[in-house]
């Protein structure tokens, strides 16, 4: 160790850098005795030197000069909590190739480019670590590198989007339209003002990409993760569920079957009983399925300035227990394997459909008869309530193809008798 104090320089003064900053005074004490070893915030980046800060510094911690953080040879640990890949990427490789340690909050960096980001770390004999980069304050990257590494690991279901969870709730609870409730949590501060990466799935899917490639071993091109957004999900769909037992969710879902990788981001019906039905407004959970520990569900807050900060420190300690015992790189990134992603024609689950159709004898039995030619067996179906002439026809199938209920509902669609295809929604159900 070249220094007899561990030296953090951060990257980044706004939500998270400022907590990561709090934490690392107010807990100074806690921190050291855990670590046997003093340590010191060094410099901190920031673009405005003059701007008002919510956390004070000693005179000469701040900087706007990068080169002051990642080429300043007395620094051990660079914590990246800036976001986004520019400059972010380009810091994060200069830091790795000046030999220094990196802790990322950076869910986008590392899900585009983690696994050459890791391979630098390797190559450089440093430590690149992420656990902030899903569902903030959960301990879940470790979990899986460390705590439930005896195991196979077979599904991951997560809620790992605060603001989709948000939205979500509040139309079950209150029985509000989409946009209804996405303006009232932009006004509120739960949504961005520009929601798009939340509603539409990518921040949950760049999450999952990082957890699958952890969970099974194997590099994810985010890019084949297949993803559908909440937007589209009407309040019919969500009293439906209620009626049939179940609760919609943002899901982000991994699987290893058979050697391939399912990995996909969709609404999805959870039964009420699920642990995961319970987990509402802006929490997140991680829901893991491993072949010796069973079930298992971590909860928390996924986003925040002080639950993120707690996964940000909480990496800076491990990193620095690495540097004083000589032992970084002692975890790789355990994604050196290249398994297929599975095209989601492929995939299998349950449906939950619902048809307009016209109200007259023989519509039940011509949509059943397509579905029976395509495979798609029907487990139940509702039928009820009047629109003009035609009425809502709800079906929940068993365990089908995503090929055949997509080939049987082309079919549907051109039987005269229906109207509409109205909502289509994944049922995450015990497996048959
Ligand atoms: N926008 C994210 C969310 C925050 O809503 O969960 C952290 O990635």
């Amino acid at each position: 160790m070249k220094n007899s104090k561990i030296k953090v320089g951060v990257l980044g003064l706004g939500t998270v850098g400022s907590g990561v900053v709090k934490i690392l005074s107010e807990n100074k004490d806690g921190v050291e005795e855990k670590l046997e070893q003093p340590i010191e915030l060094a410099k901190v980046l920031v673009k405005n030197l003059d701007k008002q800060r919510e956390v004070e510094l000693p005179a000469g911690v701040l900087t706007a000069d990068p080169t002051e953080l990642l080429e300043n040879p007395e620094i051990d640990i660079i914590v990246e909590v800036i976001g986004g890949l520019e400059p972010t990427k380009d810091f994060v490789v200069r830091a790795l190739k000046a030999d220094k340690h990196v802790v990322t909050a950076n869910k986008e960096l590392m899900a585009k480019h983690g696994a050459e980001l890791l391979d630098l770390a390797t190559d450089r004999g440093v430590d690149l670590y992420f656990e902030a980069s899903v569902a903030g304050g959960i301990p879940i990257i470790r979990s899986l590198k460390e705590s439930l590494t005896a195991n196979r690991i077979e599904k991951i279901m997560g809620i790992v989007n605060g603001t989709t969870n948000y939205i979500l709730t509040k139309m079950t609870q209150e029985g509000a339209d989409f946009d209804e409730v996405l303006a009232e949590a932009q006004a509120s501060g739960y949504a961005e003002a520009d929601p798009t990466a939340d509603i539409d799935g990518y921040d949950a899917a760049y999450k999952l990409a990082i957890l699958a490639a952890i969970a099974f071993s194997s590099r994810i091109d985010i890019n084949e993760i297949y993803l559908e957004g909440i937007s589209q999900v009407p309040p019919e769909d969500i009293s439906y569920a209620q009626e049939l037992g179940y609760v919609i969710k943002l899901l982000a879902i991994a699987k290893e079957v058979n050697g391939e990788i399912e990995a996909r981001v969709h609404p999805t019906m959870i039964p009420k009983e699920h642990p995961l039905a319970a987990v509402s407004d802006v929490f997140n959970a991680v829901f893991v399925e491993g072949h010796a520990v069973g079930e298992l569900m971590y909860y928390g807050r996924g986003a925040g300035s002080m639950p993120t900060a707690s996964a940000v420190v909480a990496d800076i300690i491990d990193v620095a227990r690495n540097i004083i015992y000589d032992a970084n790189t002692r975890i790789h990134c355990g994604c050196q394997e290249a398994k297929a992603l599975m095209p989601m024609a492929e995939v299998e689950s349950k449906y939950y459909l619902r048809l307009k159709v016209i109200d007259k004898p023989g519509v039940l039995s011509a949509v059943a008869k397509i579905l029976a030619e395509n495979e798609v067996s029907i487990a139940s179906v509702i039928q009820q309530g009047e629109d003009g002439d035609a009425v809502p026809l709800v079906l929940i199938t068993h365990q089908v193809t995503e090929g055949d209920i997509q080939a049987a509902l082309k079919e549907i669609d051109n039987l005269a008798e229906v109207k509409e295809i109205s909502s289509l929604i994944r049922v995450e159900d015990q497996v048959e």
